[in-house]
């Protein structure tokens, strides 16, 4: 083999959850992943089998239908917008545009920022911000003075809002807090990463309105279909930028990263997203409830209050070893081990529907008796 980049050749690819570490169809229920309780539409499922007929063709490479329909719902003109194969690609393709400066990054936070950064760029320039630090170690990145004051002249931040795996939710006006520094920094764009935002009790702290009224010139919100319409296995994310900054983004895409079925799928979920989402809010915050009351009373465990779909829980056990017992049970969760500025003994859960949840509660209880 030819010389390869040091950056390239030591790239470690992130870990996740999801429950193909156990094989497909071990009947093992995922909470590792957090996707919305509803699951997929069958309206989508039923759009996906239509498409199937025109996958003897290219896709269209603009992702015309999905960009229409992407505008409708955010009230953006399209080319504000820019569709990828996955949040994921808008996030390596934003890194590698923008990404060759300083990079800040909150700790514990999803870690495909800092590998896309790390992947194009290196790692000499990312700054891991972990938020001020209570008695009971437990980490969050709400202290937005700090992360202001080490937003760099020239790079880019990081935020996910709310952040995975903590659910934290910061305000608008926290965000505006960073967007304002960035914007008087030398050159320095924010990506706010609201891929949960739409299932948070809380969406109006979306700052895509800001996109809207072309209020940052270094703004890119980031969403994805995959959380709330229930599609990890069909990649449909997208950005929403000023449009010279969508402009860049797209440059770095890839050609036809968007299938036929996925677009069909993007279309038709959009298409009912008002609803979808409403119920899928519903259904979250209820059983976010539950499992917060649940999980709370359980002795040796903690749990984070949550602005997401899932939780963070932490216990007096490893968290792998609690994740191989929860799998002895026929559970999969998140072991968050490998999640900067976590200690080990953190496992995220997905909130799903009553049937899971209580089975999960009930597993946790008997566990730690
Ligand atoms: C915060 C966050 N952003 C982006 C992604 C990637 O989303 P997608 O499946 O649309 O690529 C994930 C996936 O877990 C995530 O947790």
């Amino acid at each position: 083999m030819g010389r390869v980049p040091p950056r390239i050749a030591g790239h470690v690819a992130v870990r996740h959850g999801g429950r193909l570490a156990y094989g497909a169809g071990s009947g093992m229920v995922d909470y590792s992943s957090s996707i919305t309780p509803l699951g997929t539409p069958p309206a989508v499922v039923r759009a996906i089998r239509g498409a199937a007929r025109a996958v003897s063709e290219y896709p269209d490479p603009g992702s015309g239908a999905l960009l229409g329909a992407l505008s409708r719902y955010t009230g953006l003109p399209r080319p504000n917008l820019v569709a990828g194969n996955g949040a994921v690609e808008i996030i390596y393709a934003a890194a590698h545009a923008f990404g060759g400066g300083r990079t800040l990054v909150c700790a514990p936070t999803f870690g495909e920022y800092e590998a896309a950064v790390r992947l194009y760029h290196g790692g000499s320039g990312i700054v891991r911000h972990a938020g001020k630090k209570k008695k009971d170690a437990w980490l969050s990145p709400t202290d937005i003075d700090g992360l202001v004051r080490r937003v760099p002249d020239n790079g880019m931040v990081f935020l996910c809002n709310p952040n995975n795996p903590t659910g934290d939710l910061l305000t608008r006006r926290q965000v505006r807090e960073i967007l304002d520094a960035a914007a008087s920094a030398g050159s320095c764009h924010v990506l706010v990463d609201e891929c949960f935002i739409e299932m948070s009790r809380n969406p109006r702290e979306s700052v895509m309105p800001y996109v809207r009224k072309e209020k940052y010139g270094n703004l890119v919100v980031l969403r994805s279909l995959t959380k709330s319409f229930g599609l990890p296995g069909i990649r449909v994310g997208y950005a929403a930028a000023p449009r010279d900054v969508a402009d860049v983004i797209r440059k770095t895409t890839v050609p036809w990263s968007v299938s036929c079925l996925a677009e069909a799928a993007g279309v038709a979920a959009l298409g009912d997203a008002h609803n979808i989402l409403g119920r899928t809010r519903d259904a979250v915050r209820a059983e976010l409830r539950y499992m917060q009351g649940r999980l709370s009373k359980i002795p040796g465990v903690e749990c984070r209050d949550s602005d997401a779909n899932f939780v963070l829980v932490k216990t007096r056990l490893g968290a792998p070893r609690l994740q191989g017992l929860l799998a002895g049970r026929g559970m999969l969760v998140r072991d968050c081990s490998d999640f900067a500025g976590l200690d080990g003994h953190h496992v995220r859960i997905a909130i799903k529907r009553r049937r899971e949840n209580r089975m999960l509660a009930d597993a946790l209880e008997d566990i730690m008796r």
